[in-house]
């Protein structure tokens, strides 16, 4: 099992056989969706927002029009991001932020990778009161047992909604990626056909299994403290 830090210093998006970035770019897209769909309801004004663990900024077009602050641990990940300015490379457990400074945090496939319950105080010290979280991550409570991380092998822990309960408020939940893992052995071309109905079925399966895709994506306000 590799470190984290290492391993995303090293990534390279091109070296993964076919199959994974064909599967990636499909996974991106349905969560790009979903989250779209969520941020439909979001009306602050103004807001500032962190997408924290940007990686190489496949979720950029979801918060370019905010005033938006990239963070990711790795420089190797920041570097392909080459995008946008606003980018700081730091780390989700120590966030280089003041008490109560965002609106809007995205957190998208990183908590399965880092100590959650120390990401998720930390997020929770630099939200606003009335600030809203959006994360998406490897859910435990999937369908499919073989999922979708297990081929990089790399440190990583899925989540589910009761997870977030001691932080937060679960405003809303939803899934997606109902792919079962034996698509992987598909010829290319035979994958391509199978992924251009998939969308239309995987969002069907995500309202009759629902919270048992293999990415949970969770709404969430700050718990209001109780005195
Ligand atoms: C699976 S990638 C997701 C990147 C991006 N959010 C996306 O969905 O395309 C996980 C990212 O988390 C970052 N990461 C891992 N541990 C971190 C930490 N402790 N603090 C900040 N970022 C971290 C990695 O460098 C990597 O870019």
């Amino acid at each position: 099992m590799r470190d984290i830090k290492e391993f995303y210093e090293m990534w390279n998006i091109e070296e993964l056989p076919e199959y994974m970035k064909i599967l990636i770019k499909f996974a991106d897209e349905l969560i790009f969706e979903e989250i779209s769909s969520i941020l439909s309801d979001f009306k602050v004004k103004d807001p500032l927002v962190l997408d924290c663990g940007c990686g190489f900024g496949a979720f950029y077009k979801l918060t370019e029009t905010f005033n938006t602050i990239y963070l990711d641990i790795s420089l190797n990940m920041l570097k392909k991001f080459t995008m946008t300015e606003k980018k700081i490379c730091g780390n989700i457990l120590h966030l280089p932020f003041k008490d109560k400074t965002f609106d809007l945090i995205l957190c998208i496939n990183v908590l399965e990778h880092v100590d959650k319950s120390k990401a998720l105080k930390e997020i929770n010290r630099v939200l606003k009161d009335n600030g809203r979280v959006i994360v998406v991550v490897i859910n435990k409570n999937c369908l499919f047992r073989e999922e979708v991380f297990n081929d990089f092998r790399v440190f990583h822990k899925a989540m589910g909604v009761d997870d977030f309960i001691s932080e937060f408020k679960v405003l809303k939940y939803t899934s997606t990626y109902f792919l079962p893992p034996i698509v992987k052995i598909l010829p290319r071309s035979v994958l391509l056909k199978v992924l251009k109905p998939w969308k239309w079925i995987d969002k069907k399966l995500s309202k009759i299994f629902k919270g048992k895709g293999q990415f949970l994506i969770v709404e969430l306000e700050k718990a209001k403290v109780r005195h």
